[in-house]
C-alpha cells in the first residue's frame, strides 16, 4: 500500500518535471549556426503541419479564405531552404508556387481572381521573384519563376490609375470591392519593390523606371514622406488623396525599405537610395523595435492589446526577411541590422515554449509563450530565425549575370485578358454576387480597411 502510493507520487513528480522541463523550449544560441538551423527546422515543421496542399483531395498552395498567405508560407520555405540547405519541403514548394500561378502565369488564378487586391497578387509575385533570386531551379513543365514575377508586374502596371491622385495603385482590383477607392502603401510599395527587384535581376531599365515612378508618386501622396520617413497605411481617392489613414504597420515601412535597397544595389550605390534605405531603416527600428521592450521587434498597433489578426501576425516575419536581404544588398547597414535580428531571434525562441511542443506565440518581447497558436506565428518565427542565418551564409540574391538562370519573358501575363478592369468588359451578375460574398470574407480580416475605418472614416 505504502509503496504503491509512493510509486504513484514519484510517477506524478516525474510527469510534473517532464511537463515543466525547459528542454521543451527552443534552446537557441543565436550566434551558433547549427542552433539557428535547428530552431528554424522546428518552426518550419510546425508551420507545415497547417499545410495540406500535398494531400489527396487538397489543392496545392490554396488557403481558401486567405489566399495570399500561401505566398507568405512559400516565401518562408524558400528562404529556409536557401539558408539552411534543408530540401525537405522543396517538392511542396515547387508544386504549390506553380499551381497557384493560374493559366496565364500571373497569379490571377480564376478561383480567386475576382476578389483579389493588388497586394494579394503582388505577394505571390515576390515569392516567384525570390525563387529566381535564390536559384530555386525552374521547372521543366511550367512557368519560369522570373516570368511569373514579370507576369505580375505586367498585369499590375496596366492597373496604374490616374483617375484620382495623379496616379498610384488602388488597393483592390474590382469596382465592387470596398478597397477599390483607396490607394495604399502595401500595394504601391509592393509593386515598387517588385519592380526594383526585376530591374536588378534583369538589368532592364524599364523596371527601374517604373520603380522610380511609383516611388515618386508615393512621395507626392500622403503615403510616404521623405523628411520624416513616415509611411502611412492608406489614402482615400474620394478627396483626391488629401488625407491619410496613418496606422503604423511594419510591412509598409519594410516594403519601401526593401525596394530602396534593391535600387541602391541596382544603381551601384546611389547616395539618394542610400539615404532612403537609412531613413526607412532608422524609422523602422524607432517605431517597431522600441527601447521600452528591450529593442525587440513588435507590431506596435496590435500586440499590446493582443488584437493582431492573421495578416498582422505575418508582418514581423516578412520584415525580418526584408531586413536580412537589405543587410546583404546595402553592406553599410549590416552592422546595424544584425544585432536587431539577433535580439529579436533570441526573444522569439523564448516565445516558442508553448504546449510542450515548441509552439510559438505572437509577442516575442514577452520572452515567454503568450498562449497564441497558429500557422502565422510559426511562419514569422521561421522568418526571424532564417534571417539570422546571414551571419553564416551570406550569399546574396543573384541576378541574371551573377548565376541566376531563370528564363525571362518580358511579355508574361500579357495574354491575360481578364486581369484588369479595362480589359474585363463584362462580369455577369452571378459572378458579382459570388465575388461580393467572398470579398466580405477577405476584407473582414484585412488590415487596410480596418485602419482606414479607424482613422479616416
Ligand atoms: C502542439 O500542441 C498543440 C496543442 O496540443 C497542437 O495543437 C499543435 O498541433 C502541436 N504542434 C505540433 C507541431 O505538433
Ligand atoms: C506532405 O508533406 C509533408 C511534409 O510537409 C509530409 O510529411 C507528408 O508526408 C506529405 N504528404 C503527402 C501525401 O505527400
Ligand atoms: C480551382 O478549383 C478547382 C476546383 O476545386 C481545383 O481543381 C483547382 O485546382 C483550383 N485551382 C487553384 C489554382 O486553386
Ligand atoms: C539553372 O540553375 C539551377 C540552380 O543553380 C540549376 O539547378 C539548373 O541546372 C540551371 N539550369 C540551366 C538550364 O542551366
Ligand atoms: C522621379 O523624381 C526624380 C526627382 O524629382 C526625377 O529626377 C525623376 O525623373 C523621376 N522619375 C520618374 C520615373 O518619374
Ligand atoms: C512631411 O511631414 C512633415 C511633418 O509632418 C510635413 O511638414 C510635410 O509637409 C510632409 N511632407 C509632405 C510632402 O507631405
Ligand atoms: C552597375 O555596374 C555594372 C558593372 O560595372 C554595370 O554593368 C551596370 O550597368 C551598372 N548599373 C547601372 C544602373 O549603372
Ligand atoms: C550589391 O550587393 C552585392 C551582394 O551582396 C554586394 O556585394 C555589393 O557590394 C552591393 N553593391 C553595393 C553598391 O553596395
Ligand atoms: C540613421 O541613424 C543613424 C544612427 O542614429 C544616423 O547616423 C543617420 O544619420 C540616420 N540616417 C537617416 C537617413 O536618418
Ligand atoms: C501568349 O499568346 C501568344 C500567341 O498566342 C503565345 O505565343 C504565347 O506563348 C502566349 N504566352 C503565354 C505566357 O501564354
Amino acid at each position: 500500500m505504502y509503496f504503491r502510493s509512493l510509486g504513484r507520487w514519484l510517477k506524478g513528480l516525474v510527469l510534473t518535471l517532464l511537463i515543466s522541463n525547459p528542454a521543451s523550449a527552443i534552446d537557441l544560441d543565436i550566434s551558433d549556426e547549427q542552433s539557428v538551423k535547428d530552431a528554424a527546422s522546428t518552426t518550419v515543421y510546425a508551420m507545415m503541419t497547417y499545410y495540406h496542399g500535398n494531400e489527396t483531395g487538397h489543392i496545392p498552395g490554396a488557403f481558401a479564405s486567405k489566399w495570399w498567405e500561401g505566398s507568405a508560407l512559400f516565401l518562408a520555405l524558400l528562404q529556409y531552404w536557401h539558408f539552411t540547405g534543408d530540401t525537405t519541403y522543396n517538392d511542396e514548394l515547387r508544386v504549390g508556387l506553380q499551381w497557384q500561378s493560374g493559366s496565364d502565369g500571373d497569379y490571377m488564378p480564376s478561383n480567386y481572381s475576382s476578389y483579389l487586391g493588388n497586394d494579394d497578387q503582388m505577394f505571390w509575385g515576390l515569392a516567384a521573384m525570390t525563387a529566381a533570386e535564390l536559384k530555386f531551379a525552374d521547372v521543366s513543365d511550367g512557368f519560369s519563376w522570373l516570368s511569373l514575377a514579370q507576369g505580375v508586374f505586367n498585369t499590375q502596371i496596366k492597373r496604374w490609375d490616374t483617375s484620382a491622385c495623379d496616379g498610384g495603385m488602388r488597393w483592390q482590383i474590382w469596382p465592387y470591392e470596398s478597397g477599390y477607392t483607396m490607394k495604399n502603401s502595401i500595394s504601391n510599395g509592393g509593386l515598387f519593390q517588385l519592380s526594383a527587384r526585376l530591374a536588378r535581376y534583369t538589368n532592364d531599365e524599364t523596371y527601374a523606371t517604373w520603380a522610380r515612378k511609383i516611388w515618386n508618386w508615393s512621395l507626392s501622396s500622403p503615403l510616404l514622406n521623405s523628411s520624416t520617413w513616415n509611411v502611412a497605411d492608406s489614402t482615400n481617392m474620394d478627396n483626391d488623396c488629401a488625407t491619410q489613414g496613418n496606422t503604423q504597420w511594419s510591412y509598409n515601412y519594410g516594403t519601401y525599405m526593401m525596394g530602396a535597397a534593391y535600387m541602391y544595389n541596382y544603381t551601384n550605390g546611389s547616395s539618394d537610395w542610400l539615404s532612403a534605405v537609412d531613413g526607412l531603416m532608422n524609422k523602422t527600428f524607432d517605431q517597431f523595435f522600441p527601447d521600452s521592450n528591450g529593442g525587440i521587434f513588435e507590431e506596435v498597433v496590435c500586440e499590446p492589446s493582443e488584437s493582431c489578426n492573421d495578416n498582422e501576425i505575418l508582418f514581423k516575419g516578412l520584415v525580418s526577411s526584408w531586413l536580412s536581404f537589405t543587410a546583404l544588398l546595402v553592406p553599410s547597414t549590416y552592422s546595424t541590422i544584425l544585432p536587431k535580428l539577433q535580439a529579436s531571434g533570441q526573444a522569439a525562441a523564448k516565445s516558442c515554449t508553448g504546449h510542450n511542443n515548441n509552439t510559438c506565440g505572437v509577442r516575442w518581447y514577452q520572452s515567454e509563450y503568450d498562449g497564441w497558436i497558429g500557422m502565422e506565428e510559426e511562419i514569422s518565427a521561421t522568418n526571424i530565425f532564417v534571417a539570422n542565418m546571414i551571419q553564416f551564409q551570406s550569399s546574396a540574391p543573384v541576378t541574371s549575370t551573377t548565376g541566376g538562370n531563370s528564363s525571362s519573358d518580358p511579355t508574361a501575363g500579357e495574354n491575360d485578358t481578364s486581369s484588369s478592369t479595362e480589359t474585363q468588359k463584362a462580369i455577369t451578375t452571378g459572378d458579382k454576387a459570388g465575388a461580393g460574398i467572398l470579398t466580405v470574407v477577405f476584407v473582414a480580416g484585412w488590415v487596410g480597411l480596418m485602419s482606414w475605418t479607424v482613422l479616416g472614416g
